[in-house]
């Protein structure tokens, strides 16, 4: 095998191109199903079909290229990400690993190599969940994951998701026909921001992915009583809003002070009214554990609801509880790790061992096939912002050891 190497220039400039399509002064807007997300994934059809690939959609809207190999019959080994983004988001998650996956392939083209496995690029649909609020939606139909859930889902603005599925190409009619058998993959391959401190800190370019973290969603309504801000007593007040309050620090505690388990957030509240001069009477807040054990989020759950007991007990209110979502924990084989540490060796650059406190397509994928993932720095560990930033070398270097990967897999595999 010659040594074939990225092209860090081109790489990095589709990088940027990709993030100008839904760039805004707050930040990212490439919400899935957007007009945005939608120029985006065009882009990258383009980049896709200009490194040899053949491009289709299936019917969960994930986008497939695809090369075929040398060797007939051989299932594919696939690369890829994401190209939707958080509200407000940054330009790397989910984009680097979609641009670089891309770059592997065009670099492959350049030097006309041809692997013995046919290689496949995929971006997943709605990674992020921002619509839906269910997160994985491609990857997870992929894998043949989708839950009931997905199925009666709607969005913010009241469109269903097999309306949203047929503006990006998909069809949600058939999304059964997107889970792939087993027998079609060899490997997927993930590069991913790290979107936390640990290498930036380290100063080591190379995350070898260890597991992906589960994650506990839950929705907690806060039923108080509406009523006047003027008139009502403060003895007399069932506020939601102070008594979610409670169950905000509570939260906050069970992972901070208690350790319960690794990180605890609530990340969104609603009030309703809403109103200055209402004392607010119902209150909807979203929040979600997450810790590579799942004994660890059972535990964190049980202190959640032992906490909303509490709290409801004192302030005289109600609070109902629903569990959300539960994504398993996903380690990554020992094997899988190691050859990405090879693959790091042969590109010359220094890597370490982590877990991945973010979710990524690759654990849904990881159900059907052999998975790595590896990580670059996110400079001071900020991601879902618009200050996510990894340098051109950083973005590079992560490229090349997935391309180094990539002809790992296709020897070993
Ligand atoms: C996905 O980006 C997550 O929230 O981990
Ligand atoms: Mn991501
Ligand atoms: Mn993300």
């Amino acid at each position: 095998m010659p040594n074939v190497r990225i092209n860090s220039s081109r790489l990095n400039q589709t990088l940027q191109d990709l993030g100008r399509i839904g760039e805004t002064p707050e930040g990212m807007q490439r919400i899935a199903f957007s007009p945005a997300d939608i120029e985006g994934r065009e882009y990258a059809i383009s980049l896709m079909r200009q490194a040899g690939l053949e491009t289709r959609i299936d019917p969960a809207g994930n986008i497939i290229g695809r090369k075929n190999g040398t060797v007939p019959g051989l299932p594919a080994i696939a690369m890829g990400s994401h190209t939707d983004t958080v509200p407000r988001g940054g330009k790397y998650d989910g984009a680097l690993g979609v641009m670089g996956a891309i770059e592997c392939v065009q670099a492959l083209a350049d030097n006309n190599v041809t692997l013995r496995h046919p290689v496949e690029t995929l971006i997943f649909t709605n990674e992020e969940g921002t619509r839906f609020h269910r997160w994985l939606i491609g990857s997870r139909a992929m894998a043949g994951m989708l839950e009931p859930e997905d199925f009666t889902a709607i969005d913010d603005d009241g469109v269903t998701l097999s309306t949203r599925m047929a503006d990006i190409g998909g069809d949600f009619s058939r999304v059964a026909e997107a889970a792939r058998k087993p027998d079609e993959l060899a490997a997927y391959l993930e590069l991913h921001i790290e979107q936390g401190p640990t290498l930036h800190q380290s100063g080591i370019p190379i995350g070898v992915v260890t597991g992906i973290t589960g994650r506990a969603v839950f929705e907690v309504e806060v039923i108080g009583t509406a009523n006047h801000a003027g008139t009502t007593p403060m003895p007399d007040r069932r506020d939601a809003l102070v008594s979610a309050s409670r169950l905000v620090l509570a939260v906050n505690r069970l992972a901070a002070d208690l350790e319960t388990c690794r990180v605890a957030t609530v990340g969104s509240i609603q009030a309703h009214p809403n109103a200055i001069n209402v004392v607010p009477g119902r209150v909807s807040i979203g929040l979600e554990f997450r810790d590579l054990s799942m004994e660890a989020l059972d535990a964190a759950e049980a202190e959640l609801r032992q906490a909303a007991a509490e709290i409801c007990q004192a302030d005289g209110l109600e609070m109902e509880i629903l569990r959300h979502r539960f994504s398993s924990s996903v380690p990554v084989q020992e094997d899988m790790q190691s050859l990405v540490e090879e693959a790091a060796n042969l590109a010359g650059l220094g890597h370490t061992r982590l877990p991945s406190g973010a979710g990524h397509d690759a654990q849904a994928i990881a159900t059907i096939t052999n998975m790595a993932m590896l990580f670059v720095p996110s400079t001071d560990g900020i991601s879902h912002a618009p200050q996510e930033y990894s340098t051109p070398q950083e973005c590079a270097d992560g490229a090349q050891v997935l391309l180094q990967l990539l002809i790992l897999a296709d020897e070993r595999l």
